[in-house]
């Protein structure tokens, strides 16, 4: 129906489309300034092609892969080009479709994950392609749905394709590990292994325990104690699975709490993961360090947001920031210490 694709944009701004539809944005043009580095703009708000969808911005969140790529740590793969609007995670209301979109039109509610050399998120409007764009029933607040297009993502991805678990309480029970528990990834992971029948064992600072515990891990451990930066289980439980979100911590660690043909997940993979992973090979152990290299799958992500609509997955928010006051969200990550998702308003 030709009217119901028509566009929610306010009539000001469709009066002229080239000149006055203006929206507030985010951008930097270069590495390493940090939060400072963070500039805003008044730019065009972008038009729809033909597959695009144009999407009124309602909740993004920052991940670490933000701050990192704008200190140069992704070079030269990230960004893009510069100015870069960073941003790749978002929940918002539909305001204009292209011709060819045929599931979505103007008033739907949608959560989103964009290209992460373009970014964009953090800015008031935004083009998305219906490829990883799914809809989010009206009776879900933006807030529980916009940390899960990446966080959400990746502890899906690595406990299903990397450790091989299937989210069926009727499962084998897996002796899990979760580092990190209280991190954007770590938290969603706790709950999502809980699906799986898993024995969760999680780690996280001291204020963060009883978050940990509500969200049903089974065991946990506060990586500030000696007894908890040693890793073991405190009933003694050898891990099947690792998932490491926390930085830092060598895969080495986990080795003498690992069952023999236990894996580790690697979320943060790098240089050493690689050679770690080649020295095993040669050790010929039944052990298996894997790195998460994430592959979204808008079916992963309609899957998330039905866990939250039924209950069953729910985001911690660790902070509401505006888009205004966006510097003081990027502090707050690169901090290391949000506990749940930061999430940041227009
Ligand atoms: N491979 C991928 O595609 C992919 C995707 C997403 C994220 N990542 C990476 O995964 C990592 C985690 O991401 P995230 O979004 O979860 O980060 P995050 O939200 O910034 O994680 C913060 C949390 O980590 C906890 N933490 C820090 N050091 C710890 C330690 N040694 N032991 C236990 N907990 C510790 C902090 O607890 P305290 O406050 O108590 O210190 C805090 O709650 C990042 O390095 C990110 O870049 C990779």
């Amino acid at each position: 129906m030709e009217s119901s694709k028509e566009s929610l944009l306010p009539e000001d701004h469709e009066s002229d489309v080239s000149s006055s539809r203006l929206m507030q944005a985010v951008q930097y043009n270069g590495y390493g300034a940090g939060p400072s580095g963070l500039k805003h703009v008044k730019i065009p708000i972008p038009t729809v092609e033909l597959y695009g969808i144009l999407i009124k911005i309602e909740a993004a969140t920052i991940n670490p892969f933000d701050w990192k790529v704008q200190e140069g740590m992704l070079w030269p793969l990230f960004p893009g080009k510069f100015p870069h609007i960073p941003g790749n995670e978002l929940t918002g209301e539909v305001v204009d479709v292209g011709t060819k979109v045929q599931n979505f039109k103007p008033g739907d509610k949608v959560v989103s994950r964009v290209s992460p050399y373009d970014g964009g998120a953090f800015s008031e409007y935004i083009v998305c392609s219906h490829t990883m764009t799914v809809k989010r029933p009206q009776e879900i607040s933006a807030e529980q749905v916009a940390g899960l297009p990446i966080a959400g993502l990746t502890a899906h991805w690595g406990l299903t394709e990397c450790a091989g678990l299937k989210l069926e309480t009727s499962s084998p029970c897996t002796n899990i590990l979760i580092t990190a528990a209280s991190g954007g990834v770590g938290h969603y992971a706790v709950q999502l292994a809980k699906l799986a029948n898993c024995h969760v064992t999680a780690t996280c600072g001291p204020s963060n325990v009883e978050m940990v515990k509500s969200l049903g891990a089974d065991e946990v451990l506060d990586y500030t104690t000696e007894a908890g930066a040693a890793l073991k289980s405190p009933s003694g439980k050898k891990y099947d699975v690792v998932l490491s979100c926390a930085p830092g911590i060598p895969s080495s660690s986990f080795d003498p709490h690992l069952s023999e043909n236990g894996i580790v997940v690697d979320v943060t993979p790098h240089v050493n993961t690689m050679l770690s992973i080649a020295l095993q090979k040669l050790s010929f152990s039944r052990k298996r360090l894997v790195p998460l290299l994430l592959s979204p799958k808008k079916e992963n992500l309609e899957y998330l947001v039905d866990l939250v609509k039924e209950g069953k997955l729910k985001t911690v928010v660790d902070s509401k920031h505006s888009l205004s006051n966006v510097q003081e969200a990027w502090a707050k990550s690169i901090a290391g210490h949000a506990a749940g998702k930061i999430i940041v308003v227009p």
